[in-house]
Formats: C-alpha cells, structure tokens, sequence
C-alpha cells in the first residue's frame, strides 16, 4: 500500500470513531503529514462539534506547528466551503497555509459539492482526488444521499435459509443467527440512527430495536402501523427509546411516542414516509424487515445497501427473502453465518 494510501486509510479509521454520533453529519477524520511523519489528527466527533479538519490541527504540538506549512492534509470527505455552525474548513486551510490537500470523495453538501476543491486550488493549493476514492464514497455515501435526495441512506438487513426463505409462512418466529451475528447487529444498531420494521414484524417477534449486546446509544424505532392495531403492550411502546409510529389515522401522543399521520393508499407512501423522516434528521436507516417491507424498498429500488446473514437452515416452505440483483461486495464468514454486503450505487 502507497503512503498516500496508508494515511488515508487512517483518515478512514479515525472517521468511524464518530459512528452513530456524527450524523446527521458525515463520518470524517484528518491527517496532517509532513512526509511520513503524522504531526496532527482529528476526526468529527459528534454533531455540532468542530470538524475533522479543525481537530486535527489543534492536534499540531507546538514544535511541530513550523511543519504545517510543508505537510500534507489527507481528508476523508472533501473540506466544506460554508458558514454553517463553523466557520469553512477551507478557510482553516488557507490560513494555516497547508500547501497539499489530499480527499477521498467529494461532499454533496449544497453548496459545497465541489467549490471547497475549487477554492483551494483557486488559491494555489494542490488538489488530489484519487486515493481509495471507491472506500471514500462508501464512507461518506449516508451523508450524500442525506442532502442529495431528501431521504435518509437505507440499509437492509435481513437473515435467509440457505434456499432464501427470511420468515416461516404462518407469522411465527424462526431465529436463523447464531450469538456473533446477533451481537454484530447489536453494534449496527449503535451506529445507525432508526430502525424501521414493519407491522407484521412487530407482531411476530415484539423486538426492542434496542443495543443491547453492544455498548453505544441505541437508535430511534421506527415502526409502520397502518392500521393502528398493534397492541401497546409491545417492547417498542414501552418508552425506552424514542419511537416513532406511522399510521393512515391521526393518533394521541404517548411516552417517548410520536404519532405520524401517512396516506398509505399512494402509490408513493414509501419515498414520501423516506422524506419524513429525512425532516426527522433521520440520514441512516435500517430496515429490519420482515419480508412484505423488505421488497417494497427492493422493489422501489429504495436501497443503498444491504448485509445479508445466511444459514444453512433449509426449509421446505416460508416467505421469501427479497432478490437484491447486485452482487456481494463484501463477503465474512461468522462460524457457520455467512454475511455478504451489496451496495446499491
Ligand atoms: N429473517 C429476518 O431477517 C427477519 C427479519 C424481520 C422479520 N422476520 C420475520 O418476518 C415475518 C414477518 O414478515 P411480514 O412480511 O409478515 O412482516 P412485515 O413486512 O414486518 O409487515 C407486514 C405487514 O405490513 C402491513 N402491510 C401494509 N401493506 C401491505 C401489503 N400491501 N401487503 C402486505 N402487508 C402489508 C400488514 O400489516 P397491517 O395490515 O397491520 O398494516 C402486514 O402484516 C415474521 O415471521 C418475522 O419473524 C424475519
């Protein structure tokens, strides 16, 4: 691996720290080299906080602080170029007088989107595009669906039977996983900001949509009950997270309960419930099925990704799991589960 590769792989590693915390801003980290030698890193902790960038110049010891002007900035996302609650990272830059800034992908931010590359090369800086740009995109891709398509990046997650069957017929409750897989959702659910579950799901299997398996911050839940008759005595009512509740009718408000009133007779109920959400600050979303929920987003081609447990479980009969038509990304083996990944973009 070249250095340049090297450093933004670290760029890439220090981004994930702010997992779950950054949205709905973008997972970010910084390096700052001068040659080989790391004088400064940082990553976007969380929302509202300063930005990577920023970080890692803070980071500068002060006898170091005379190699900035010789050093390399390695970002994962391109520096942003607006007054939002900072100030522009480009301006940072040009005062520091950092002479090369290298990015992985460009950030679709209006208003940024290109003119933060623009300006630094404007201004005599050195502008490169190209280091792990397709691992760059993956990073940053939730932020860029978030403010280029007025909904949040979905992810589907399901597990199959080795014949692609996700649930038995009769609505009962079939566990597929084993205890790693189990735990591996526990921490995607830290690092995702709703769950969203169909009625049927709530139904069958009760879950709290909670991380329980994992430390972190547990997500916002997010079911669809269209009709208005799922029991309130289920786990996702019991007011230990927020939830929030779509149905065709209006409905009262209950503990840590927000009621959304949704028109689920129009053909396009799913995009416009997407886009509600989205105005929710809701820029991650997973959807933990079941099977009718997971192929309206498949058949609506509203997916970005996709993590796919499957067992070696055979069943003579069962409803079927979504038929994705993207080939596996990425390919783990959890003793006996076999977890592929597929993007959509
Ligand atoms: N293997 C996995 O990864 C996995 C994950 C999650 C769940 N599951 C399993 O999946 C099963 C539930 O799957 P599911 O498909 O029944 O549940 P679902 O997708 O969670 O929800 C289905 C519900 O959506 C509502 N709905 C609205 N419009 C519909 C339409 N046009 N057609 C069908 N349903 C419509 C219906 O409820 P209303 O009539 O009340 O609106 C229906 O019961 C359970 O056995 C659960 O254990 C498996």
């Amino acid at each position: 691996m070249s250095l340049k590769s090297r450093l933004m792989q670290r760029c890439f590693d220090l981004a994930r720290l702010g997992a779950g915390y950054a949205s709905p801003n973008p997972m970010v980290g910084a390096v700052l080299a001068c040659g080989e030698k790391i004088i400064g890193e940082g990553y976007f902790v969380k929302d509202g906080g300063p930005h990577a960038e920023v970080m890692a110049v803070r980071s500068v010891k002060p006898a170091d602080r005379k190699l900035i002007k010789q050093s390399t900035l390695y970002v994962s996302l391109e520096p942003c170029n607006i007054y939002g609650r900072t100030p522009p990272c480009t301006n940072l830059i040009l005062e520091e007088g950092i002479p090369h800034v290298i990015v992985a992908a460009r950030d679709l931010t209006p208003g940024v989107n290109g003119s933060g590359l623009k300006r630094l090369q404007e201004h005599g800086v050195i502008v490169e595009e190209a280091v792990l740009s397709a691992q760059g995109k993956i990073l940053s891709e939730y932020r860029n669906v978030f403010v280029s398509k007025n909904r949040p990046y979905v992810l589907l997650k399901y597990a199959q039977t080795a014949n692609n069957l996700l649930a038995p017929k009769d609505g009962s409750t079939q566990w597929l996983t084993n205890g790693f897989s189990k735990r591996l959702v526990h921490k995607w659910r830290t690092e995702t900001d709703a769950i969203l579950i169909g009625a049927g799901t709530a139904r069958a299997d009760n879950p709290a949509l909670t991380a329980r398996l994992y430390p972190g911050k547990s997500p916002r839940r997010v079911v669809i009950d269209r009709n208005g008759n799922l029991p309130p005595s289920l786990k996702l009512f019991d007011g230990t997270a927020p939830t929030l509740v779509f149905r065709q009718s209006k409905s009262s408000t209950g503990s840590n309960i927000t009621f959304f009133q949704h028109d689920f007779t129009q053909a396009d109920w799913l995009p416009k419930l997407l886009t509600q959400l989205s105005g929710q600050k809701i820029a991650h979303l997973t959807v933990e099925g079941g099977a009718w929920l997971l192929q309206e987003f498949v058949a609506q081609d509203l997916w970005d990704e996709a993590r796919v447990f499957t067992t070696s479980a055979n069943w003579s009969d069962g409803l079927p799991a979504p038929r994705l038509g993207k080939k596996a990304a990425k390919e783990f083996l959890l003793q006996q589960d076999h977890l592929t990944v597929h993007y959509n973009f």
